[in-house]
């Protein structure tokens, strides 16, 4: 089974729009990236100058966030209707720092996955433990309760849509990774655990996304395991040659 190998690059709240023009002309100039996928997500400003900068190439623009409703009084917030209006294909969804600096629970996660499936927006969706869950050795439960509290509802068809990142909270932006061997383990579990609800057939379809202080120097290992299927990337995203060093790792 070949997957989709996706490399993602986080930009999170970084760079104003001349940076990302900056980079974006960077990103450009940078032409070998045969062996997967690539996507970058800048903030909510500078997402339409991307598209049309990075239009005729194969470096997908997506979103870092949307709101869970199509329009309405939200304000500040950004609709899935509203990113679909300027072509945005896909968007991440449930990143550790939604959820614990704005409070996004399962079931928000759950309406915001919905609406952007009815949008015809794929989605990255995050997931992953704290240092303690994996201490006291709950990590597998925390992480089999986030994929099925906000994504179990989905038909099986819906899955075409959904690409996996596991981030432990304890290797984002820390400079620890995850050993290539506890990344591999937690892959494998996942793909398992969505084989139980759905086919394995579905499981092995899924790509499923590392993500947590991968730099030039770990990507390859990490890249190398089994169910290892790409990166979503966040500090080292931000540098165009150690974005595409690791783009090239496979
Ligand atoms: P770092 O690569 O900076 O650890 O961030 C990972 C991340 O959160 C990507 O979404």
């Amino acid at each position: 089974m070949t997957r989709k190998k996706i490399v993602a690059g986080n930009w999170k709240m970084n760079n104003g729009l001349q940076e990302t023009e900056i980079l974006i002309n960077e990103l450009l100039a940078e032409t070998n990236h045969s062996g997967c996928e690539v996507m970058v997500a800048p903030s909510f400003v500078s997402l339409k100058t991307a598209i049309d900068s990075l239009n005729d190439n194969d470096i997908e623009v997506v979103s870092q966030n949307v709101h869970q409703s199509n329009d309405g009084a939200y304000t500040g917030e950004v609709s899935a209707k509203m990113l679909s209006s300027i072509g945005i294909k896909t968007t991440i969804i449930g990143h550790s720092e939604r959820r614990e600096y704005f409070s996004e629970t399962h079931e928000i996660l759950k309406n915001k996955v919905d609406i952007s499936l009815q949008n015809s927006i794929k989605i990255i969706f995050c997931f992953g433990e704290e240092l303690k869950d994996r201490k006291t050795n709950n990590h597998f439960n925390i992480i089999s309760n986030q994929i099925s509290e906000s994504l179990f509802h989905l038909s099986s068809s819906d899955w075409n849509n959904i690409i996996l990142a596991y981030e432990p909270i304890w290797a984002i932006g820390t400079g620890e990774t995850a050993s290539s061997d506890q990344v591999q383990e937690m892959h494998s579990f996942i793909r398992n655990f969505i084989a139980q609800k759905y086919s394995n057939e579905l499981a092995q379809k899924i790509s499923i996304l590392y993500g947590g202080s991968v730099k030039p120097n770990n990507a390859k290992e990490i890249f190398s395991m089994t169910d290892v299927d790409g990166g979503l990337i966040g500090g080292a995203s931000l540098k165009s040659k150690d974005f595409f060093s690791i783009v090239n790792s496979f």
